[in-house]
């Protein structure tokens, strides 16, 4: 089936840096060269071949792009836009929206109005999905009013990474993991994402949004789930997102006694905000009353500014005597891969023993898809795995509601920490 793709903010900066790259990925493969044709909308009159410079060195893919210039707050121009795009029958159309969260669900509105919402329509939109439980409730019931849930594919890119798949392939596909997922045998569980950059300039969007919402409610929470989900023997990836959401329907409603924010130095300057109470480092812990999981520590973390990035989900082991080994290690990225901690034996005259790693990683020349790359291909095929269902975004505001609260109700100025600390710098110094 011939796609034609909706690009709303082509010349935005998401566009820019991570689509256009991935679309001329797509573009070059024989699968797709034929059967895709990109139509870019933006506000100003914007020359095609100069927005695919910015973004690729060159415009050599500029005949499958035609550009489209309209006001996307004007309801009659999306009556234009249908005739423009022209679907037919034996058509599909995909909309991405590369635009601010506050202006998509009224695009959405003005695209059921118009008629752009038949059954060959599908809606691609990025995070955040709302700011709390309320807010996402809202958007979801209004787009509901124009689009079925089945039409809609919620990204969240940390999903499409390819070692992010790879949970669930190496927990269903070995049994050396099978055998010990459950909380016999597994002593913790702590899914962290830490990043070495601050917040790059994005001050009025970083105020609105803050540690928890930008990466714990979407990011982390969708790793764990995968961490923790039921693997059935019969398993069908179609099928993901549902066993996803019973996971996230286990896990407990967050309690804020056991949850951490921080700032780094320098934040308030930033952001021009003296006495902000953002947070840029938020750690949480959670529990689940899925009796595989039962008594299992959990716990999330990320913070900007920090000493290196790294996204791990890390299994902590129960140990049966002292030196034993203890760890699994999903290195999501970088160097992405898994490793297990070992004990050995010391080389040498004396009986001793060593810790050293046993480690999976991909060959230096084996290049992984883009998360953006794969997320294209899956909503051009229908396949709804590395996205985010409407309940599940419910569920992790859900578990996060009592935190968000709490944090509301607190005025007190927020701890911070040198830009560069560690992980276990700054849990020393908050007492996590
Ligand atoms: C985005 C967040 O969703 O993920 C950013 O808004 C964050 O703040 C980014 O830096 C991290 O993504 P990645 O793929 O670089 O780990």
């Amino acid at each position: 089936m011939r796609t034609k793709l909706l690009i709303f903010g082509i010349s935005g900066d998401l566009s820019r840096r991570k689509l256009l790259p991935a679309l001329k990925r797509i573009l070059l493969t024989e699968e797709f060269q034929d059967d895709l044709s990109i139509i870019g909308v933006s506000r100003q009159p914007d020359d095609v071949r100069q927005i695919l410079t910015r973004s690729l060195g060159d415009d050599s893919l500029a005949d499958k792009f035609s550009m489209f210039t309209m006001d996307l707050a004007k309801p009659a121009k999306y009556h234009e836009l249908k005739k423009y795009i022209n679907l037919q029958d034996d058509e599909q159309l995909l909309a991405y929206f590369s635009v601010p969260p506050s202006i998509a669900t009224s695009i959405v509105d003005f695209m059921g109005e118009a008629g752009i919402n038949t059954p060959n329509v599908k809606i691609l939109f990025e995070k955040p999905f709302g700011v709390d439980l309320a807010s996402a409730e809202d958007i979801i019931a209004r787009t509901a009013r124009y689009f079925k849930e089945e039409q809609l594919y919620r990204i969240d890119h940390y999903l499409a990474k390819e070692m992010s798949q790879n949970i669930v392939a190496f927990r269903g596909g070995n049994a050396l993991f099978s055998h010990i997922w459950n909380n016999q045998a597994i002593e913790s569980i702590e899914v962290l994402a830490t990043e070495k950059i601050d917040i790059e300039g994005r001050a009025q969007f970083y105020e609105q949004t803050g540690a928890l919402r930008d990466l714990v409610q979407g990011h982390l929470m969708q790793l764990l789930a995968l961490t923790l989900m039921e693997i059935p023997a019969e398993f069908d990836w179609d099928t993901l997102a549902s066993f996803r959401l019973k996971a996230l329907e286990q896990l407990t409603i967050a309690d804020p006694a056991d949850t951490y924010r921080a700032q780094y130095k320098g934040y308030q300057d930033e952001v021009a905000n003296e006495g902000s109470l953002v947070e840029t480092f938020a750690s949480v812990g959670l529990t689940s009353n899925d009796p595989r999981w039962k008594n299992t520590p959990i716990r999330l973390v990320t913070g900007k500014a920090l000493s290196r990035k790294t996204t791990e989900v890390r299994i902590h082991l129960k140990k049966q005597r002292l030196a034993q080994s203890n760890k699994i290690i999903f290195r999501i990225q970088p160097n992405e891969g898994i490793s297990i901690e070992l004990y050995i034996k010391k080389p040498g005259y004396d009986r001793q023993f060593e810790r050293r790693s046993l480690s999976f990683s991909y060959p230096e020349d084996e290049v992984l898809p883009d998360a953006y790359e794969q997320v294209i291909v899956d909503a051009i095929r229908s396949r709804k795995s590395l996205f985010t269902s409407g309940d599940e975004v419910l569920r992790s505001w859900k578990i996060l509601s009592r935190v968000q609260e709490s944090w509301h109700m607190d005025n007190d100025p927020l701890p911070l920490y040198r830009k560069g600390s560690s992980l276990k710098q700054i849990h020393e110094q908050l007492g996590v």
